[in-house]
């Protein structure tokens, strides 16, 4: 993991999981730093990180007030037993919305614009820029047809009007757990996603190619 600013009031956790004949996820979590510090995510349980030590280096994390979790699945909930153990004051709170915030225009969001990308230099980027459009789009894509496989099943019409609340938001900059930060607003990243219904539906891994993922895959002995 490392970590920059991305913004004067927002610092970037940045790591990744490699998914084997996928790409490189970004796995973001973010740190607001506000009169009452938020930490939005707290990343993955891999025994190899320590998220309370990686925050220590933007934040000390006994000054922690908030953290956010952008939904309870285990990618981004790795380090929140420890993080909570290492901030005493801390009140957890999670949700299944979005958070823009309006004093500097900044959405901060979680799977829904995620993309796997080819390297995990890429995949902790300091700005979604790293890549090229065409890039950025298969990615997105990719991703949409993974975490979402419903959406080949949607109505188009109301599908993107379901982006309408995001739209009427036009955000500076989108910060998305599984993306680098894009600082030039949401808009190409949002028409992308509106070809998400007709685009290949991806097809997952049978028993050969689940195997041969396991076998690329360290694992621990299960007790
Ligand atoms: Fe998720
Ligand atoms: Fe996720």
């Amino acid at each position: 993991m490392h970590t920059y600013r991305v913004h004067p009031d927002i610092s970037v956790l940045a790591d990744y999981l490699e998914v084997p004949g996928i790409g490189f996820l970004p796995v973001n979590a973010f740190v607001i730093h506000a009169a009452q510090p938020v930490v939005v995510d707290t990343g993955l349980g891999l025994p190899d990180r320590d998220f309370a030590a990686t925050l220590a280096a933007v934040l000390d994390p006994a000054d922690v007030r908030w953290v956010w979790l952008t939904h309870p699945d285990r990618d981004h909930t790795g380090g929140l037993f420890a993080l909570l153990d290492a901030a005493p004051q801390a009140r957890v709170v999670t949700t299944f919305a979005g958070v823009l915030d309006t004093s500097n225009g900044v959405c901060l969001s979680s799977d829904c614009f995620g993309a796997p990308l080819p390297t995990a230099a890429l995949a902790t980027a300091e700005n979604a820029t790293e890549m090229s459009p065409d890039e950025l789009r298969a990615a997105q894509l990719l991703w949409a047809t993974i975490d979402s496989p419903w959406v080949h099943g949607v109505d188009p019409a109301k599908f993107a009007a379901s982006f309408g609340p995001l739209r009427d938001f036009s955000p500076a900059a989108v910060l998305s757990t599984h993306l680098p930060p894009v600082t030039g607003g949401s808009t190409t990243l949002v028409a992308t996603l509106l070809d998400a219904p007709a685009a290949c539906p991806f097809t997952g891994p049978d028993q050969a190619a689940l195997e041969a993922m396991l076998a690329m895959t360290p694992h621990q002995p299960v007790a």
